[in-house]
């Protein structure tokens, strides 16, 4: 199939990247970020979610974030909400659009939101009700599409199968999590193939965490069968709290430069990026994780 002529980003920085983040960033740090994003040209921002910050404490914040950012017209800024009472915090806070977060696995459906596989598709159907009543978009994940960290390898079709069952509840687009960044392009082609004899192209989106270096090539591997939605997070910033050892999203730097050498559309500019990137990097005191992002600014 040939490549798409554009392609969406889905900014994941604000909420993957910084989750795992063991010391609290404050709000405002967090809302010039997400602001830094839009300038450089990102529609789509996930600013953060609606969990027991009890166990994500970095996302206590949420509600002030997307309170705090000075909105820009044609920019989605979205939160991720496991249940009802997360939903009802991203309305709270206008939210522009949700994420409900499934599993292709048992287990990491059990660490991750403390519930089965088919109890958190029961909680996402209550999600969905009153979503929409309310016209509320709805995006989903699926964790795990290659290997879960307790699990080990995934049946592609195991991750079809809850994708498929995600977007008959509603959900507009599906997002596959290579959650722990294990897949090469062999083992996403083949989950992709799985994916996509259920759902069209258009309803996918691809979500990379770069633990292996892999990222950049299973993207292509993506774009190769027509995926046009990519997440990212700038300066690579990142990590799962229930993925041990699992590092960033593939770096959104990174996935600009792929895709300005491909000559697909984005409608990001990277020197906008590269610094914001900067920014958040000097903030968080370690080197920016983008390598296009550090051979651009030396
Ligand atoms: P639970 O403990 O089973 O929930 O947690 P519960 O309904 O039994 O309630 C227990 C307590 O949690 C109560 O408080 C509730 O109020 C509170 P208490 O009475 O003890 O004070 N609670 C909440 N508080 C705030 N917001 C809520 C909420 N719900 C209940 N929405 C729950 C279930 C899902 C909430 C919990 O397991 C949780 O918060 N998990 C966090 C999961 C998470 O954020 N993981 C990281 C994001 S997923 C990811 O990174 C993967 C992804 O990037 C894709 C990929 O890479 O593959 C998306
Ligand atoms: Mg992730």
């Amino acid at each position: 199939m040939a490549f798409p002529k554009q392609v969406s980003i889905v900014e994941v920085g604000p909420r993957d990247g910084l989750q795992n983040e063991p010391t609290i960033i404050s709000s405002d740090i967090k809302i010039a970020l997400i602001e830094q994003l839009a300038a450089a040209g990102l529609k789509s921002i996930e600013a953060g979610s609606f969990v027991n910050p009890k166990w994500i404490p970095q996302m206590a914040s949420t509600h002030d974030v997307l309170k705090g950012i000075n909105r820009q017209a044609g920019v989605c800024y979205s939160a991720l909400t496991p249940n009802l009472q997360g939903y009802q915090g991203a309305i709270a806070a206008n939210a522009d659009e949700v994420a409900i977060f499934a599993a292709a696995s048992e287990s990491f459906s059990q660490k991750n939101i403390n519930c089965s596989i088919a109890q958190s598709l029961q909680r996402f159907e209550d999600i969905m009700a009153v979503a929409k009543v309310d016209n509320m978009k709805v995006r989903g994940y699926v964790s795990c599409v290659i290997a879960c960290p307790y699990e080990g390898e995934i049946h592609p079709q195991k991750v079809a199968q809850v994708a498929k069952q995600l977007i008959d509840m509603g959900c507009y687009q599906v997002s596959l999590g290579d959650t722990i960044g294990t897949g090469t392009p062999k083992t996403v082609k083949a989950m992709l193939e799985a994916c996509l004899s259920l759902i069209p192209a258009k309803q996918l989106a691809v979500h990379f965490h770069d633990t292996y270096g892999q990222a950049v090539a299973n993207i292509y591997a993506a774009l190769e069968f027509g995926i046009s939605t990519i997440d990212a997070a700038v300066a690579g910033l990142g990590g799962c709290p229930y993925a041990p050892g699992a590092s960033g999203n593939v770096a959104t730097e990174d996935v600009v430069y792929l895709l300005n050498g491909l000559g697909i559309e984005h409608g990001v500019e990277l020197a906008k990026l590269v610094e914001a990137g900067n920014n958040i990097s000097r903030q968080l005191g370690r080197d920016n994780g983008s390598k296009v992002a550090r051979a651009l600014s030396v």
